[in-house]
């Protein structure tokens, strides 16, 4: 897989995390470029400033410290409301603005933002000329295939962000009405890849190196978007780097990495939340780094009922050591993915 270029900004290896919200915030960004992304995108951020001075905006808005170029995605319903977001995040920093359109949350849909804006091409054109008129960095968009399968419009779309001047484009494999439902399906990002000369980047459902491999083939793209398969397993985008690379499978990581992954990871939440958000946010990233180990399940109970940081950190430890134990007298597995 070979670098892909967006704007002045070279992704190395096509790889890129995908934005989720309540996901992707600076800890798990910085660990996963350290561990292979090409380019980590931020969670989104709405385009209504007026709600930027909650303690939880602020802590999505990017910061000092993050891993470049550090691209930040916004969403919302309103041309210039979203023009003024990107400006205001250029302002603080973002050096590409990558523009929501695939998100089917809820929340962002009861506003028209998101996914909910691919039923309105008018409106398409009208916020990413607003977008790219606003700011001298690259915008990126990011698309479903389609409003629901009967109005499959991604290609529509995909031709009016060239027109419109967007840099590159990822689109998810799904509608908007298939939620996460069903399995993604890649002939309309193939089709899509054929009918514009930006960088496309394939998303949905690349869990594997081989998944990978075969989306690649299938799409023609340029690059990827792993979200879910990065969630406890950060190390994916290192794994499916080295298989295109080379078309040999890493050895999965071994315990002792994990363990030392995890507690960083651990540390980083932590400072980034403070004590109090910093416990709650840890559970669902240690649940997900556990999943396929023996005994997760038991342990994820007792450590969901613990509420201080220190206690967390040494109960990921003894976890780590009873899994020792149990590998030298060899009953059990040692692998972590
Ligand atoms: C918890 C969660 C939060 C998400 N938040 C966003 C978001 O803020 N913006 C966005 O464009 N997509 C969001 N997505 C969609 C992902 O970026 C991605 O398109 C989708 O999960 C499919 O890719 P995957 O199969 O690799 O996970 C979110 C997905 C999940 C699971």
């Amino acid at each position: 897989m070979s670098a892909v270029r967006i704007g002045p900004y070279t992704v190395h290896n096509g790889l890129i995390l995908a934005p989720m919200a309540g996901v992707t915030d600076q800890p798990f960004r910085q660990l996963c470029r350290r561990l292979g992304a090409g380019l980590v995108v931020s969670e989104m951020v709405t385009s209504d400033m007026s709600l930027w001075n909650s303690r939880k905006s602020r802590l999505r808005m990017i910061h000092e410290g993050d891993p470049e170029p550090r691209s930040v995605q916004i969403a919302g319903g309103d041309a210039q409301m979203l023009a003024q977001a990107a400006r205001a995040n250029v302002e603080l920093g973002a050096q590409i603005i990558d523009i929501n359109m695939g998100c089917p949350a809820k929340k962002v849909c009861n506003k028209a933002a998101g996914s909910a804006l691919l039923k309105d091409e008018a409106l398409v054109e009208e916020i990413l000329q607003a977008v790219v008129a606003a700011v001298d960095v690259p915008v990126t968009l990011k698309i479903r295939t389609g409003w629901d399968r009967d109005n499959k419009n991604g290609l529509t779309v995909a031709k009016i962000a060239e027109q419109a001047g967007i840099s590159a484009l990822a689109v998810h494999g799904r509608t908007r009405a298939d939620l996460y439902t069903g399995e993604a399906e890649y002939d309309t990002i193939a089709a899509i890849k054929q009918a514009v000369s930006m960088p496309v980047f394939a998303n949905g459902d690349i869990d594997s190196p081989e998944k990978a491999r075969h989306v690649l083939h299938a799409t023609g793209a340029d690059g990827l978007l792993i979200g879910r398969a990065a969630q406890g397993r950060p190390w994916i985008f290192r794994e499916i780097e080295h298989f295109m690379r080379t078309g040999q499978i890493l050895p999965a990581p071994q315990l002792l990495e994990v363990e030392r992954i995890l507690l960083e990871h651990l540390a980083a939440l932590h400072a980034f939340y403070g004590d109090v958000m910093g416990v709650r946010i840890a559970r669902k990233h240690v649940g997900w780094y556990l999943a396929t180990l023996p005994g997760a399940k038991e342990f994820r109970a007792h450590f969901n009922r613990l509420d201080d940081t220190e206690a967390q950190c040494a109960n990921v430890r003894e976890f780590f050591a009873e899994r020792y134990k149990s590998l030298a007298t060899g009953d059990g597995e040692g692998v972590a993915a």
